[in-house]
């Protein structure tokens, strides 16, 4: 095989401590290692005229990084509005609070166009492709118009919505008609496979998906887990809980990821089993995301609230239930966090797979595992069913999840553990890309 050439719109600056928060940069980099490669995609920064500009190429541990700026224009229409704004919450099933605007779809195939013809400049013929997420739907068939013969893949790493979600869309048509250009679609579950083809029906196209769940590097996740263990800042952590329970929740802020649902149902905790009270102590990681997007910046306004509602009626002058971190930490460092917890609460009300609780498993203390309390509809979960499955828009399940998880007896915890950590062991970043190659590999060739 030749190169493989990865496309995504976020491509992790190769160099940062703190990578950007998000299942796609951490699912690919640990998906691509030992892998000849080349990773194209959106450098971060803008520049005056994004068509006129040569791609930055930067080469770490076999990786070649290749990177273009986006315009002032691009990235409102391209990153935050079409894509952040719309087929975000769109595919996350959440009609209420999309914004279409024809210009914005102008500018969404523009930067689509920009990255074909940066790419044909550099491909050669044995390369594969392999396109990422709903920021690039068209470019398959950019690449194609352009000429290109290499076998082209695509995953997408959110959920893809039932037909009767996805019409709402005005290029609902036209973007499923590119995506036949595509030799091989991936999507992370069966449900989303089912909906995506129902889609193509819908619209009289022969074309199908198929299900490739994502995983994570579990024995580099452990292996920081373990080796972090007793840096000052995770003591810190430990420290400060004086032998109370700690509850971790992580995530970007949100909200597809029921941060204010979890926090209702941690209240409802408080109220309905008052012997958690000063137990235990709720920790949530949430770095800012898309904060320009007025969504976005609506949910950070209710979490500043409702925290502070919840904190106010429950804490004592000496006890906070909730502590509340909007700032990013390091990985390393939270994965030895995650090691401490004795409770993950992952409640998304809709994910594509969630690598979280994924990461929450892998490095835990075999000889005292923590407990995870997931939502129904993480795309992890018919992988993960010895977890605790909750539904997040009722309080009241995550509440007795709650309980259950910090009440539960060793043994139980040590069964549930193993079984899951089986399954995240077994399911790696690797395997996953491997697959999903292999089958890309055996499509027939493109016409
Ligand atoms: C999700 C998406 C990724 C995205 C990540 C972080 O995992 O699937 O495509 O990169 O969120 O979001 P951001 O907008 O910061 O790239």
């Amino acid at each position: 095989m030749g190169r493989l050439i990865v496309v995504s719109n976020r491509v992790p600056s190769p160099r940062e401590r703190t990578q950007p928060a998000g299942g796609l940069a951490v699912g690919l980099r640990d998906a691509m290692k030992g892998v000849e490669s080349v990773w194209f995609g959106w450098s971060g920064q803008y520049s005056e005229d994004s068509a006129d500009q040569e791609p930055v190429f930067d080469k770490v541990e076999g990786v070649t990084f290749a990177t273009v700026d986006l315009t002032r224009e691009q990235y409102e229409r391209f990153y935050e509005n079409f894509s952040n704004a719309l087929l975000w919450p769109l595919f996350h099933y959440r009609i209420g609070i999309i914004d279409f605007h024809r210009e914005d779809l102008r500018v969404y195939r523009e930067v689509n166009a920009m990255f074909a013809d940066h790419l044909v400049r550099f491909l050669k013929p044995d390369d594969t492709i392999w396109v990422h997420d709903y920021h690039l739907m068209p470019l398959g068939a950019e690449l194609r118009k352009r000429g290109v013969k290499c076998k082209i893949g695509f995953f997408l790493h959110i959920p893809f919505p039932p037909w009767s979600v996805m019409r709402v869309l005005p290029p609902a048509a036209e973007f499923l008609r590119e995506m036949v250009s595509y030799d091989l679609i991936g999507l992370q579950t069966e449900e989303d496979v089912r909906n995506l083809n129902e889609c193509f029906r819908g619209c009289g196209l022969d074309k199908a998906a198929q299900a490739f769940p994502i995983g994570i590097d579990p024995k580099e996740f452990a292996q920081q887990a373990v080796d972090n263990i007793r840096d000052p800042e995770v003591k810190r952590l430990k420290d400060s809980l004086r032998g109370r329970k700690l509850i971790l929740g992580v995530d970007r802020l949100d909200y597809s990821k029921g941060i204010p649902e979890r926090l209702r149902g941690y209240e409802t905790l408080l109220k309905r089993y008052p012997e958690h009270l000063r137990g235990a102590v709720f920790l949530q990681i949430s770095p800012l995301s898309r904060a320009g997007v007025s969504s976005y910046q609506t949910l950070r306004r209710e979490l500043d609230e409702l925290v502070g509602f919840i904190n106010g009626q429950h804490a004592d002058f000496d006890w906070t239930p909730i502590r509340y971190l909007t700032q990013p930490v390091p990985r390393a460092l939270l994965a030895s966090f995650h090691r401490l917890a004795d409770v993950a609460l992952v409640t998304p009300l809709r994910d594509g797979m969630n690598l979280v609780a994924k990461e929450f498993v892998a490095a835990q203390d075999a000889a005292d595992p923590g407990v995870l309390v997931l939502s129904h509809f993480a795309g992890a979960a018919p992988e993960m069913e010895n977890a605790l499955l909750i539904n997040p828009y009722d309080c009241d399940d995550v509440a007795d999840a709650l309980d259950q998880a910090l009440t539960m007896p060793l043994d139980e915890r040590q069964k549930r553990w193993e079984a899951l950590n089986e399954e995240v062991t077994r399911n790696t970043a690797a395997h996953w890309a491997r697959h999903f190659l292999e089958v890309l590999g055996e499509t027939a060739s493109p016409s």
